[in-house]
Parts: C-alpha cells; sequence; structure tokens
C-alpha cells in the first residue's frame, strides 16, 4: 500500500478513536459529580465557581442551579463526594479492584462507565454518601432547607417516647433522588433531543440503524444507574435504629426519649453494601414491551429485588493491566500469605505468585502509667513481613 493508503488507515484510526472516546465519556456524565471530591475549599457561594464544576464535571442543570442557591446543601454533596471517594477505597481495599479508579473523576475509565458491577457498587454507595451526609446535616442544624425528621408514626412500643432529633431521611432522600438521578435524567433527555433532530437523506438509513442500537444500550444503563442509585438510598434508609437517651432524677431513666438515627459513619453502610456485591444481578433488556430489564440469566425465585445491585456486563478478572476494560491489574499489590480470601496472596496474585520483603515498622510499646496522670510510651522497631505480588 502506498503512503496515501496508510495516511487514509491513520485518519480512520484516529476517527475511531474519537468515536470510542464519545461512546465512553457518553455514559461517564451521571457521576461525574464525584469529581466534586478534589475541590478542597472553594466557596460554593460565588457563581463563577459553580460555573467552573458546570464545565469541568458537566453538572446538570438542577445541580447547577443547586450550587448557585444553596451553597450550604452544595458543600454538604461535596463532602459527600469526597467521602464517597475515601469509604469506597476503605471498604475494598483488599480486592483485587480498589476502587483506586474514582480518584480519576469525572475522568473515568472503562471498569465505572461499561454496565459493570463496580459500576454498580459505585453508583449505590455515592447515593447513599449524599443521603445519609445531608439526612444528619439535616439534624444537625446545618442546613436552612430542613430540620430534624418528625417523629415516627408508629407509636413507641416500650417505656419510652419519641423526641429529641432524628435524622430526616425523608428530606434526605428526596434530595438525593434529586440531585443523584438529574444528571441521569440530563443524559437522556440530552440524546431523546440528539435522536429527534431531522437527518439528511443520504445518511439516514445507516445513522437510524446505530442509533437505534446506541438509545436502547443508552436508555438500559440509564434505568440501571437509576435503579442502583435507588438501592443506595433504600440501603441508607434501612440503616436507620433508634437512639435513646434518660432522664428523671439522678440517672434513674424513669423517663426515655427516643429518636432514630443513622450510623454516624458511611463505613458501616458501606460494609452492608460490599456484603451484597458479590450477589449483584446480571440483567439485560427484554420484555414485549420494551425497556424492561430482566435477568440476564435463568433464576427460579423472582426477578430482582429493589435491594439488589444490577450489572449489565461482566466484568474482567481484574488481574492483569488492560486499558481497554479499565482493568490496572495487581502487580506490585499487597496480599497476605497466611490468610485465605479476597487479600490471600493466592487469589490477589491471581496464581502469578508474590515477593516477601521484611520491613520496619514503628510501634509505640512498654507504656507505662504514671500517677497522675499520664502514659508514657517507648518507640519499638518490629520487623514484619510483607507480600507483595509479582
Ligand atoms: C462567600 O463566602 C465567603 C466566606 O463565607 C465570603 O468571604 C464572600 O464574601 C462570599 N461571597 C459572596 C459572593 O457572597
Ligand atoms: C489499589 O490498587 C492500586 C493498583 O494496583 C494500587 O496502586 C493502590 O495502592 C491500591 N490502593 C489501596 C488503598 O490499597
Ligand atoms: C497477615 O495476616 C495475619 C493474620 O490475620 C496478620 O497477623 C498479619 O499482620 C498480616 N500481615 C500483614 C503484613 O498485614
Amino acid at each position: 500500500m502506498g503512503p496515501r493508503g496508510c495516511q487514509h488507515k491513520e485518519v480512520v484510526g484516529l476517527l475511531l478513536a474519537a468515536v470510542v472516546v464519545v461512546l465512553v465519556s457518553e455514559h461517564t456524565l451521571a457521576i461525574r459529580w464525584l469529581g466534586l471530591h478534589s475541590s478542597g475549599n472553594i466557596h460554593w457561594n460565588s457563581s463563577s465557581a459553580c460555573r467552573s464544576a458546570r464545565n469541568s464535571l458537566q453538572l446538570s442543570r438542577r445541580q447547577t442551579r443547586l450550587c448557585r442557591t444553596s451553597p450550604e446543601v452544595f458543600a454538604v454533596v461535596v463532602r459527600a463526594a469526597f467521602t464517597t471517594v475515601s469509604v469506597c477505597q476503605d471498604v475494598l481495599q483488599d480486592r483485587r479492584w480498589n476502587c483506586s479508579s474514582v480518584l480519576l473523576a469525572p475522568n473515568f475509565t472503562p471498569d465505572l462507565t461499561s454496565g459493570t458491577r463496580e459500576q454498580a457498587f459505585v453508583y449505590a454507595l455515592a447515593s447513599a454518601a449524599v443521603t445519609h451526609a445531608v439526612a444528619r446535616a439535616c439534624s444537625s442544624g446545618l442546613l436552612p432547607q430542613c430540620s430534624c425528621a418528625s417523629p415516627p408514626r408508629e407509636p413507641p412500643n416500650g417505656n419510652f417516647k419519641w423526641g429529641g432529633c432524628g435524622d430526616n431521611l425523608r428530606w434526605a432522600s428526596q434530595f438525593a433522588a434529586m440531585f443523584v438521578d438529574s444528571s441521569e435524567r440530563h443524559t437522556s433527555s440530552l440524546r431523546y433531543r440528539e435522536r429527534m433532530r431531522p437527518k439528511s437523506a443520504t445518511t439516514r438509513t445507516s445513522e437510524t440503524d446505530t442509533e437505534v442500537h446506541g438509545v436502547s444500550e443508552r436508555t438500559t444503563m440509564t434505568s440501571i444507574n437509576l435503579h442502583n442509585n435507588q438501592v443506595g438510598r433504600r440501603l441508607v434508609e434501612s440503616s436507620v435504629q433508634s437512639q435513646c437517651k434518660c432522664h428523671g432524677v439522678s440517672g434513674s431513666c424513669s423517663i426515655r426519649t427516643c429518636w432514630r438515627a443513622l450510623p454516624s459513619r458511611l463505613q458501616e453502610i458501606a460494609t452492608r453494601l460490599v456484603r451484597r456485591y458479590p450477589h449483584s444481578v446480571a440483567v439485560r433488556v427484554g420484555g414485549a414491551v420494551g425497556w424492561k430489564l430482566l435477568p440476564a440469566r435463568p433464576s427460579p425465585g423472582p426477578l430482582y429485588s429493589p435491594d439488589d445491585l444490577l450489572y449489565l456486563n461482566d466484568s474482567p478478572d481484574y488481574c492483569h493491566r488492560d486499558y481497554r476494560t479499565g482493568s490496572v491489574g495487581t502487580h506490585g499489590r499487597r496480599c497476605n500469605s497466611s490468610v485465605e480470601g479476597y487479600s490471600s496472596c493466592n487469589n490477589m496474585c491471581c496464581g502469578r505468585g508474590y515477593e516477601t520483603r521484611w520491613e520496619e515498622r514503628l510501634e509505640r510499646c512498654h507504656c507505662k502509667y504514671y500517677w497522675c496522670c499520664y502514659v508514657k510510651c517507648k518507640t519499638c522497631r518490629t520487623q514484619v513481613q510483607v507480600d507483595y505480588c509479582n
């Protein structure tokens, strides 16, 4: 082939690359707001800060409006983005896929854009984080829009009265649905408008074909994301527990007041989500009426519950580096040769073996209590064995 042919090939290659980039970025819109995690100490009361966040993260119109009009709530969302990113890495630190790619927000890799169960997990966690943070901000009196929850409708069963200040899940859940889901709705309405735009006669046939396919894939992804967002909100709602306080003469507890409170840390909620993650349900679009999510594999029981994470495509094993799937691989990861399970070297290193190094740790030791009132410790050096995947 002559030089012209080569050039032609390159151009086609570039075009294909561009198409891939566009296809990938389309799905990444929905949790782009997680990019707020690195925004630091910006004062969200200035409209220029909101404009730049809108441009860099492609916030939806509703999200941008919220930024401008309700800086207090927006600051809570920013904190929720930060918590999502750190808690996700914390609860999955012993897995091959350890959530490190959320740090790339808003420029996600295919592990979080191709409808994997990891994507399902992160969407649910992010949605839970907003619900949790806002509910607690309401009851802490940090937000002008909301305050304590109204007491539960069911009468107290036992020796107590409803009182105190409950975490406001009702308001928080509605808010989270509005804020988090709005990027999905934003995406789909954009797509819808594009689809309705008239086409020139020459390109009509082929474009319609790919678009029908494209729209169905996007709609499926949107439904799955919305479902997983809801899983996150429901998870928070089901995490409330009664907390009580005693009153009465000299701690007699003759009067007890109770209220509904969330765990103070998102970790506890995230740990419950981690338990569901291996049981995520693969779905496909089906049904005579269209756009119905059905389990991809035949299952004996009910289709899936509102608390199941749903995913569209199987994940890679995340053993090797592969840019096409967004896998960073486990080469060089820490493992533990003396345990079984996720962090075992056997699992983490995918059979490639591992290297053991001795590392020095500094620890407080020989602590002694001195009357009154302090503790004095020495610093000890200890050698520990640490394993790293080949
Ligand atoms: C935004 O808030 C900061 C600190 O609270 C304040 O110094 C600044 O003047 C405010 N800016 C606007 C535009 O309200
Ligand atoms: C997660 O995995 C990446 C890639 O293997 C690694 O660089 C990072 O240190 C890991 N993070 C944690 C918290 O273990
Ligand atoms: C490996 O696991 C054992 C048993 O749980 C633990 O005692 C040890 O500290 C772990 N090693 C490292 C390097 O974390």
